[in-house]
Protein backbone atom coordinates (compact mmCIF):
# COMPACT_ATOMS: atom_id res chain seq x y z
CA UNK A 1 0.00 0.00 0.00
CA UNK A 2 1.03 3.56 -0.82
CA UNK A 3 1.65 6.17 1.97
CA UNK A 4 -1.19 7.95 2.88
CA UNK A 5 -1.25 10.76 4.85
CA UNK A 6 -4.08 9.73 6.52
CA UNK A 7 -2.98 6.01 7.49
CA UNK A 8 -3.45 5.53 10.75
CA UNK A 9 -0.28 3.24 10.33
CA UNK A 10 3.16 4.30 10.33
CA UNK A 11 4.86 5.35 7.89
CA UNK A 12 8.97 6.36 7.41
CA UNK A 13 8.83 9.59 8.47
CA UNK A 14 7.17 9.26 11.83
CA UNK A 15 10.54 8.82 13.95
CA UNK A 16 9.19 12.64 15.50
CA UNK A 17 6.68 10.34 17.21
CA UNK A 18 8.82 9.76 20.37
CA UNK A 19 9.70 12.94 21.23
CA UNK A 20 6.16 14.44 21.26
CA UNK A 21 4.88 11.01 22.93
CA UNK A 22 3.24 11.47 26.63
CA UNK A 23 5.54 9.62 29.43
CA UNK A 24 2.77 9.80 32.10
CA UNK A 25 -1.25 8.88 32.57
CA UNK A 26 -1.71 12.40 32.90
CA UNK A 27 -0.65 13.77 29.65
CA UNK A 28 -2.32 11.08 27.89
CA UNK A 29 -5.19 12.45 26.30
CA UNK A 30 -8.68 10.52 26.59
CA UNK A 31 -9.28 7.08 27.06
CA UNK A 32 -10.69 8.00 29.75
CA UNK A 33 -11.86 4.59 31.32
CA UNK A 34 -9.02 2.32 29.89
CA UNK A 35 -6.41 4.88 31.86
CA UNK A 36 -8.93 4.56 35.27
CA UNK A 37 -8.88 0.98 35.27
CA UNK A 38 -5.20 0.99 34.32
CA UNK A 39 -4.41 3.17 37.53
CA UNK A 40 -6.08 1.67 39.66
CA UNK A 41 -3.81 -1.98 38.91
CA UNK A 42 -1.20 -0.13 39.02
CA UNK A 43 -1.56 1.36 41.74
CA UNK A 44 -2.80 -2.40 43.54
CA UNK A 45 -0.07 -4.07 42.10
CA UNK A 46 2.29 -1.63 43.53
CA UNK A 47 0.88 -1.48 47.07
CA UNK A 48 1.00 -5.14 47.08
CA UNK A 49 4.54 -5.47 45.70
CA UNK A 50 3.58 -7.81 43.04
CA UNK A 51 3.76 -6.95 39.05
CA UNK A 52 0.93 -6.11 37.29
CA UNK A 53 -1.19 -8.62 35.46
CA UNK A 54 -0.46 -8.64 31.78
CA UNK A 55 -2.19 -6.44 29.60
CA UNK A 56 -3.42 -6.73 26.40
CA UNK A 57 -3.88 -3.27 24.44
CA UNK A 58 -5.86 -4.03 21.09
CA UNK A 59 -7.45 -1.26 18.48
CA UNK A 60 -6.88 0.22 15.45
CA UNK A 61 -3.48 1.54 14.28
CA UNK A 62 -2.08 5.15 15.89
CA UNK A 63 -4.40 5.25 18.55
CA UNK A 64 -1.61 5.22 21.46
CA UNK A 65 -1.17 1.10 22.33
CA UNK A 66 2.59 1.60 21.96
CA UNK A 67 3.06 5.28 24.03
CA UNK A 68 0.54 3.45 26.61
CA UNK A 69 2.92 0.65 27.03
CA UNK A 70 5.66 2.73 27.59
CA UNK A 71 3.42 4.87 30.00
CA UNK A 72 2.41 1.36 32.14
CA UNK A 73 6.21 0.71 32.51
CA UNK A 74 6.94 4.69 33.89
CA UNK A 75 4.09 4.58 35.56
CA UNK A 76 5.22 1.30 37.76
CA UNK A 77 8.66 2.53 37.44
CA UNK A 78 9.67 -0.63 35.58
CA UNK A 79 12.37 -0.87 32.91
CA UNK A 80 10.48 -1.89 29.38
CA UNK A 81 12.26 -4.53 26.89
CA UNK A 82 10.20 -4.32 23.33
CA UNK A 83 10.28 -6.89 20.87
CA UNK A 84 7.16 -7.08 18.07
CA UNK A 85 5.85 -10.80 16.74
CA UNK A 86 7.74 -10.53 13.56
CA UNK A 87 10.83 -10.42 15.10
CA UNK A 88 10.31 -13.52 16.88
CA UNK A 89 11.16 -16.51 14.27
CA UNK A 90 12.64 -18.79 16.20
CA UNK A 91 11.37 -20.24 19.90
CA UNK A 92 14.90 -19.57 20.85
CA UNK A 93 14.23 -15.53 19.98
CA UNK A 94 11.43 -15.62 22.53
CA UNK A 95 13.74 -17.66 24.50
CA UNK A 96 16.14 -15.44 25.05
CA UNK A 97 13.71 -12.21 25.08
CA UNK A 98 12.54 -13.57 28.16
CA UNK A 99 15.51 -15.08 29.93
CA UNK A 100 16.95 -11.27 29.65
CA UNK A 101 14.40 -9.88 32.00
CA UNK A 102 14.77 -8.96 35.34
CA UNK A 103 12.37 -9.02 37.97
CA UNK A 104 9.38 -6.40 37.94
CA UNK A 105 10.37 -5.72 34.40
CA UNK A 106 7.90 -4.85 31.35
CA UNK A 107 7.89 -6.97 28.75
CA UNK A 108 6.15 -5.44 25.53
CA UNK A 109 5.53 -7.73 22.52
CA UNK A 110 4.35 -5.29 19.53
CA UNK A 111 1.99 -7.10 16.86
CA UNK A 112 1.61 -9.99 19.16
CA UNK A 113 -0.78 -11.77 16.79
CA UNK A 114 2.06 -12.13 14.36
CA UNK A 115 4.12 -14.87 16.88
CA UNK A 116 4.55 -18.23 15.29
CA UNK A 117 1.82 -20.56 16.68
CA UNK A 118 4.32 -23.08 17.69
CA UNK A 119 6.36 -20.44 19.71
CA UNK A 120 3.02 -18.79 21.46
CA UNK A 121 3.10 -22.30 23.90
CA UNK A 122 6.51 -21.15 24.85
CA UNK A 123 4.64 -17.91 25.90
CA UNK A 124 2.30 -19.86 28.35
CA UNK A 125 3.90 -20.88 30.73
CA UNK A 126 6.52 -18.11 30.75
CA UNK A 127 3.06 -16.02 31.57
CA UNK A 128 1.12 -18.57 33.56
CA UNK A 129 4.27 -18.99 36.17
CA UNK A 130 7.22 -17.17 35.03
CA UNK A 131 9.03 -20.47 33.60
CA UNK A 132 10.59 -21.44 30.78
CA UNK A 133 10.31 -24.59 29.17
CA UNK A 134 12.97 -25.00 26.42
CA UNK A 135 13.40 -28.31 24.22
CA UNK A 136 17.45 -28.07 23.42
CA UNK A 137 19.56 -31.12 21.76
CA UNK A 138 17.92 -32.25 18.38
CA UNK A 139 15.87 -35.36 17.83
CA UNK A 140 16.84 -38.30 19.96
CA UNK A 141 19.27 -36.66 22.19
CA UNK A 142 16.77 -33.54 22.88
CA UNK A 143 15.47 -33.04 26.50
CA UNK A 144 13.27 -30.30 28.32
CA UNK A 145 14.73 -27.76 30.28
CA UNK A 146 12.98 -26.04 33.01
CA UNK A 147 13.90 -21.95 33.71
CA UNK A 148 12.59 -19.97 36.48
CA UNK A 149 11.54 -16.62 35.76
CA UNK A 150 11.64 -13.63 37.87
CA UNK A 151 7.70 -12.07 37.85
CA UNK A 152 7.37 -9.74 34.78
CA UNK A 153 4.23 -7.96 33.10
CA UNK A 154 4.00 -8.90 29.25
CA UNK A 155 2.49 -5.72 27.67
CA UNK A 156 1.03 -6.85 24.28
CA UNK A 157 -0.29 -5.04 20.98
CA UNK A 158 -2.29 -6.02 18.60
CA UNK A 159 -4.06 -4.41 15.79
CA UNK A 160 -6.25 -7.83 15.15
CA UNK A 161 -7.47 -8.89 18.26
CA UNK A 162 -9.12 -11.66 16.47
CA UNK A 163 -6.66 -13.24 15.54
CA UNK A 164 -4.84 -13.77 18.50
CA UNK A 165 -5.48 -18.01 20.01
CA UNK A 166 -7.95 -17.86 22.68
CA UNK A 167 -5.44 -19.17 25.10
CA UNK A 168 -3.39 -16.76 24.75
CA UNK A 169 -5.87 -14.52 24.61
CA UNK A 170 -6.88 -15.71 28.20
CA UNK A 171 -3.90 -15.08 30.13
CA UNK A 172 -3.81 -11.92 29.83
CA UNK A 173 -5.44 -10.52 32.97
CA UNK A 174 -6.31 -6.74 31.68
CA UNK A 175 -8.13 -6.60 28.35
CA UNK A 176 -8.15 -2.96 26.86
CA UNK A 177 -9.72 -1.72 23.59
CA UNK A 178 -8.78 2.21 22.55
CA UNK A 179 -11.08 3.47 20.67
CA UNK A 180 -10.86 6.23 18.16
CA UNK A 181 -10.51 9.86 19.43
CA UNK A 182 -13.15 12.38 19.80
CA UNK A 183 -12.76 15.76 17.98
CA UNK A 184 -12.00 17.75 21.94
CA UNK A 185 -9.74 14.88 22.27
CA UNK A 186 -7.51 15.13 19.12
CA UNK A 187 -7.75 19.25 19.59
CA UNK A 188 -5.95 19.16 22.97
CA UNK A 189 -3.53 16.67 21.23
CA UNK A 190 -2.83 18.80 18.52
CA UNK A 191 -2.44 21.58 21.11
CA UNK A 192 -0.46 19.70 23.52
CA UNK A 193 1.89 18.96 20.16
CA UNK A 194 2.03 22.12 19.65
CA UNK A 195 3.93 23.25 22.85
CA UNK A 196 5.94 20.14 22.31
CA UNK A 197 7.27 21.54 19.09
CA UNK A 198 7.08 25.25 20.04
CA UNK A 199 4.86 26.74 17.68
CA UNK A 200 1.59 28.41 18.00
CA UNK A 201 -1.66 27.30 16.84
CA UNK A 202 -4.92 28.72 17.51
CA UNK A 203 -7.80 26.90 18.96
CA UNK A 204 -9.78 26.94 15.60
CA UNK A 205 -6.74 25.92 13.75
CA UNK A 206 -6.23 22.67 16.29
CA UNK A 207 -10.07 22.03 15.49
CA UNK A 208 -9.95 22.13 11.56
CA UNK A 209 -6.80 19.46 12.32
CA UNK A 210 -8.98 17.24 15.17
CA UNK A 211 -11.66 17.25 12.62
CA UNK A 212 -9.79 15.89 9.56
CA UNK A 213 -7.71 13.36 11.64
CA UNK A 214 -10.00 10.34 11.49
CA UNK A 215 -9.88 10.21 14.83
CA UNK A 216 -6.35 8.97 15.23
CA UNK A 217 -3.66 10.95 17.32
CA UNK A 218 -0.98 9.61 14.89
CA UNK A 219 -2.55 11.74 11.81
CA UNK A 220 -3.39 14.79 13.80
CA UNK A 221 0.62 14.72 14.77
CA UNK A 222 1.23 14.01 11.29
CA UNK A 223 -1.23 16.57 9.59
CA UNK A 224 0.56 18.89 12.35
CA UNK A 225 3.78 18.44 11.00
CA UNK A 226 2.64 19.36 7.08
CA UNK A 227 0.39 22.29 8.32
CA UNK A 228 3.33 23.62 10.47
CA UNK A 229 5.74 23.98 7.13
CA UNK A 230 2.79 25.64 5.34
CA UNK A 231 2.50 28.06 8.09
CA UNK A 232 6.35 28.50 8.32
CA UNK A 233 6.68 29.08 4.39
CA UNK A 234 3.30 31.03 3.46
CA UNK A 235 2.64 33.08 7.15
CA UNK A 236 4.60 33.47 9.69
CA UNK A 237 5.09 30.30 11.16
CA UNK A 238 1.94 30.74 13.86
CA UNK A 239 -0.90 28.78 12.24
CA UNK A 240 -4.01 29.72 12.06
CA UNK A 241 -7.30 28.41 10.58
CA UNK A 242 -6.76 29.75 6.99
CA UNK A 243 -3.50 28.41 6.57
CA UNK A 244 -4.84 24.88 8.20
CA UNK A 245 -7.59 24.82 5.33
CA UNK A 246 -5.57 25.78 2.77
CA UNK A 247 -2.67 23.26 3.63
CA UNK A 248 -5.18 20.10 4.20
CA UNK A 249 -6.91 20.99 0.78
CA UNK A 250 -4.12 20.88 -1.04
CA UNK A 251 -2.86 17.50 1.11
CA UNK A 252 -6.39 16.30 -0.19
CA UNK A 253 -7.69 15.08 3.03
CA UNK A 254 -11.48 16.30 2.88
CA UNK A 255 -14.24 17.53 5.82
CA UNK A 256 -14.30 14.71 7.00
CA UNK A 257 -10.31 13.70 7.22
CA UNK A 258 -11.40 11.20 3.43
CA UNK A 259 -9.32 11.12 1.17
CA UNK A 260 -8.86 9.14 -2.43
CA UNK A 261 -8.77 6.12 -1.59
CA UNK A 262 -11.72 6.54 0.65
CA UNK A 263 -13.09 8.06 -2.11
CA UNK A 264 -12.49 5.08 -4.94
CA UNK A 265 -13.29 2.39 -2.14
CA UNK A 266 -17.03 4.25 -1.85
CA UNK A 267 -17.47 4.67 -5.16
CA UNK A 268 -16.66 2.13 -6.16
CA UNK A 269 -19.03 -0.32 -3.83
CA UNK A 270 -21.46 2.76 -5.27
CA UNK A 271 -20.52 2.72 -9.31
CA UNK A 272 -19.91 -0.92 -9.36
CA UNK A 273 -22.02 -2.69 -7.32
CA UNK A 274 -25.14 -0.39 -6.78
CA UNK A 275 -23.96 0.64 -3.20
CA UNK A 276 -23.96 -2.83 -1.39
CA UNK A 277 -24.46 -5.14 -0.55
CA UNK A 278 -21.08 -6.24 -1.53
CA UNK A 279 -18.75 -9.19 -0.62
CA UNK A 280 -15.51 -7.27 0.83
CA UNK A 281 -13.73 -9.77 -1.46
CA UNK A 282 -15.05 -7.91 -4.64
CA UNK A 283 -14.62 -4.81 -2.84
CA UNK A 284 -11.08 -5.85 -2.67
CA UNK A 285 -10.57 -6.69 -6.34
CA UNK A 286 -12.43 -3.84 -7.76
CA UNK A 287 -9.96 -1.57 -6.31
CA UNK A 288 -6.72 -3.69 -6.25
CA UNK A 289 -5.88 -3.90 -2.46
CA UNK A 290 -5.68 -6.54 -0.19
CA UNK A 291 -8.67 -7.64 1.62
CA UNK A 292 -6.82 -7.53 4.83
CA UNK A 293 -6.09 -3.43 3.88
CA UNK A 294 -9.34 -2.93 3.81
CA UNK A 295 -10.68 -4.40 6.67
CA UNK A 296 -7.65 -3.10 8.85
CA UNK A 297 -6.68 -0.11 7.94
CA UNK A 298 -9.33 1.63 5.46
CA UNK A 299 -12.83 0.28 6.98
CA UNK A 300 -12.52 0.81 10.66
CA UNK A 301 -12.79 4.84 10.38
CA UNK A 302 -15.65 4.16 7.48
CA UNK A 303 -17.35 2.08 9.19
CA UNK A 304 -16.98 4.48 13.04
CA UNK A 305 -18.00 7.19 10.63
CA UNK A 306 -21.45 5.57 9.56
CA UNK A 307 -20.35 6.04 5.80
CA UNK A 308 -20.27 2.62 5.43
CA UNK A 309 -22.38 -0.24 7.24
CA UNK A 310 -21.36 -4.35 7.42
CA UNK A 311 -24.23 -6.40 7.38
CA UNK A 312 -24.34 -9.92 6.83
CA UNK A 313 -24.86 -9.92 3.29
CA UNK A 314 -21.96 -7.65 2.60
CA UNK A 315 -21.25 -3.77 2.77
CA UNK A 316 -23.35 -1.26 1.82
CA UNK A 317 -22.74 2.42 1.59
CA UNK A 318 -24.46 4.57 3.60
CA UNK A 319 -27.03 7.40 2.80
CA UNK A 320 -24.81 9.71 4.57
CA UNK A 321 -21.73 8.47 1.61
CA UNK A 322 -23.44 9.54 -0.71
CA UNK A 323 -24.57 12.58 0.84
CA UNK A 324 -20.90 13.92 1.69
CA UNK A 325 -19.84 12.81 -2.17
CA UNK A 326 -22.53 14.27 -3.63
CA UNK A 327 -24.11 11.33 -4.98
CA UNK A 328 -27.75 10.71 -5.22
CA UNK A 329 -29.37 8.55 -2.81
CA UNK A 330 -30.85 5.58 -4.20
CA UNK A 331 -32.27 3.04 -1.65
CA UNK A 332 -30.56 0.08 -1.70
CA UNK A 333 -32.55 -3.25 -1.84
N1 LIG B 1 -3.71 9.49 24.16
C1 LIG B 1 -2.77 10.17 23.51
N2 LIG B 1 -2.45 11.43 23.90
C2 LIG B 1 -1.52 12.13 23.22
N3 LIG B 1 -0.84 11.66 22.16
C3 LIG B 1 -1.10 10.41 21.74
C4 LIG B 1 -2.06 9.61 22.40
N4 LIG B 1 -2.12 8.43 21.78
C5 LIG B 1 -1.25 8.49 20.78
N5 LIG B 1 -0.62 9.68 20.74
C6 LIG B 1 0.37 10.10 19.74
O1 LIG B 1 0.17 9.34 18.56
C7 LIG B 1 1.36 8.70 18.15
C8 LIG B 1 1.03 7.28 17.75
O2 LIG B 1 0.74 6.50 18.87
P1 LIG B 1 1.29 5.00 19.04
O3 LIG B 1 2.58 4.83 18.32
O4 LIG B 1 1.30 4.72 20.50
O5 LIG B 1 0.13 4.20 18.32
P2 LIG B 1 -0.06 2.62 18.20
O6 LIG B 1 -1.45 2.34 18.65
O7 LIG B 1 1.04 1.92 18.91
O8 LIG B 1 0.03 2.38 16.64
P3 LIG B 1 0.46 1.02 15.86
O9 LIG B 1 -0.75 0.13 15.85
O10 LIG B 1 0.80 1.49 14.48
O11 LIG B 1 1.62 0.45 16.56
C9 LIG B 1 2.30 8.78 19.34
O12 LIG B 1 3.58 9.14 18.95
C10 LIG B 1 1.75 9.86 20.23
O13 LIG B 1 2.49 11.04 20.07
MG1 LIG C 1 2.55 0.75 18.15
Amino acid sequence: MKDRIISGEKMSDDSFEKSIRPESIDEYVGQTEVKENLNIFITAAKMRNEPLDHVLLYGPPGLGKTTLAYIIANELGSNIKTTSGPAIEKSGDLAAVLSSLEEGDVLFIDEIHRIPRFIEEILYSAMEDFTLEIIVGSDSNSRSIHIDLPPFTLVGATTRAGDLTGPLRDRFGIINKLNYYSEDELQKIAIRTSKVMNVKISDEAARELARRSRGTPRITNRLFRRVRDFALVMGNGDIDLEITKLALDRLKVDSLGLDNTDYNLLKSIIEKFDGGPVGIEAVASSIGEEQTTIEDVYEPYLLQTGLLKRTNRGRIVTKKAYDHLGIPYKVSK
